[in-house]
């Protein structure tokens, strides 16, 4: 850890502070001059693979918006590729995984022994953390075994996720394999995260609410849970972020994660609800906002504050990503507003011990 007294990290522990800490998913991103310039001259996997520049950008990003946390610049599908499934992206198309699993002895051959080979992205966050030192805190994060199936088993995105489903109700054994090794080449790349200076892990579940309760219950959240507990064993705390998780919610808070990411599709109020109030909660308006005339923006933030109503543990963010054309300036007015408007609105609980 390189922030514990962080803004960001105190609210990830539900404790005290000054002001609300907000950052973005997918912050250092094709929206912004700087990314494309460097774009212009590397693919997304080259500059993945070079920690310098990975550094570069996710640095940049951080310190354009004012942020209160950096994300490592990387993506969610490098995994694959070191246990065996190499992948492309097409333009206009998205990830292109070359030959997708379908068979049992496609799950047998899978390399589960092979995340230091992913140890260019520990490197890239070691430049980041000696960069901010305790200025800033630095998140490092992973796919969830679902999510990451998901894509190895349909071959790219999906709107059904037939195949992957398919997997799991014709051989839950084979899946049950693919769910074990995923979860344990993922737990020791987010233990070379953290070694190399995060002060936090989110775990992104981005499709997992294609689910329904039952099967995420049965088919997924055992080895999610245990990916969250190995995570949490290196002693920083675990983001578990997923997408139209509604119903999904009590079941997501039982792994273990500190925070829980949610989308806009509930009001934060009610998602907190769900959990008992529970532990802290990250999230959650919707990056199309970002695109209206600034009164509605700022309205549809307060909010966001308002029903957060100023209890330690809420982290400001996006329900997703930011989206691509995303106006720069807006992203900046966003920041300090949730900044001045949090700073005026925090209960007046005294934190005598540091803790809450
Ligand atoms: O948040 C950050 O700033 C860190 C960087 C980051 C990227 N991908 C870089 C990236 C993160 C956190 C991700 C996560 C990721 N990657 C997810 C989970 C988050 C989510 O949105 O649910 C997923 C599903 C992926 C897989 C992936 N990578 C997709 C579907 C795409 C889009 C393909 C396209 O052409 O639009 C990517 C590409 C990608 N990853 C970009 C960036 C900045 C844009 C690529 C570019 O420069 O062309």
């Amino acid at each position: 850890m390189s922030a514990p007294n962080s803004a960001f990290v105190k609210a990830c522990r539900g404790r005290v502070a000054d002001t609300t800490p907000v950052w973005f998913m997918r912050q250092a991103g094709r929206y912004l001059a700087e990314y494309r310039a460097i774009r212009k001259d590397h693919s997304l996997i080259e500059i993945c693979k070079s920690p310098r520049l990975a550094a570069e950008i996710t640095i940049t990003a951080a310190e354009t918006l004012g942020v209160d946390a950096a994300i490592i610049f990387a993506d969610l599908l490098l995994p694959l590729e070191v246990m065996g499934l190499p992948f492309r992206f097409a333009p206009g198309e998205g990830p292109v995984i070359e030959k997708p699993l379908r068979q049992a002895a496609d799950v047998a051959a899978l390399r589960a022994d092979s995340a230091g080979e992913l140890g260019y992205v520990a490197e890239a966050l070691r430049l980041v953390a000696a960069h901010f030192g305790e200025k800033l805190p630095v998140i490092g994060f992973c796919g969830a075994p679902f999510t990451l199936a998901s894509y190895m088993i349909e071959g790219g995105g999906s709107r059904h996720y037939l195949e992957t489903k398919k997997m799991m109700y014709q051989a839950p054994q084979v899946w049950d394999q693919l769910m074990s090794k995923l979860a344990g080449v993922l737990s020791a790349y987010a233990a070379e995260q953290v070694r190399a200076g995060a002060d936090a892990i989110q775990i992104f579940d981005s499709w997992v609410g294609c689910l329904s309760v039952e099967d995420y219950q049965v088919q997924v959240l055992p080895r999610t849970r245990s990916l969250v507990q190995a995570i949490r064993r290196t002693g920083v705390p675990v983001i578990y972020f997923g997408t139209e998780t509604s119903m999904l919610l009590p079941l997501m808070k039982s792994t273990g994660a500190e925070v829980i990411g949610v989308d806009w599709r509930i009001p934060l109020d009610q998602a907190w609800a769900a959990m008992d109030d529970k532990g802290a909660i990250q999230g959650n308006l919707d990056p199309a906002l970002l695109f209206a005339p600034w009164e509605t923006l700022r309205a549809r933030a307060e909010d966001v504050l308002e029903r957060a109503g100023g209890r330690p543990g809420h982290i400001f963010n996006l329900g997703h990503g930011i989206l691509p054309h995303t106006p720069v300036e807006n992203v900046k007015a966003l920041v300090k507003f949730v900044h001045e408007a949090s700073a005026n609105s925090q209960p007046a609980t005294i934190d005598w011990f540091g803790e809450n």
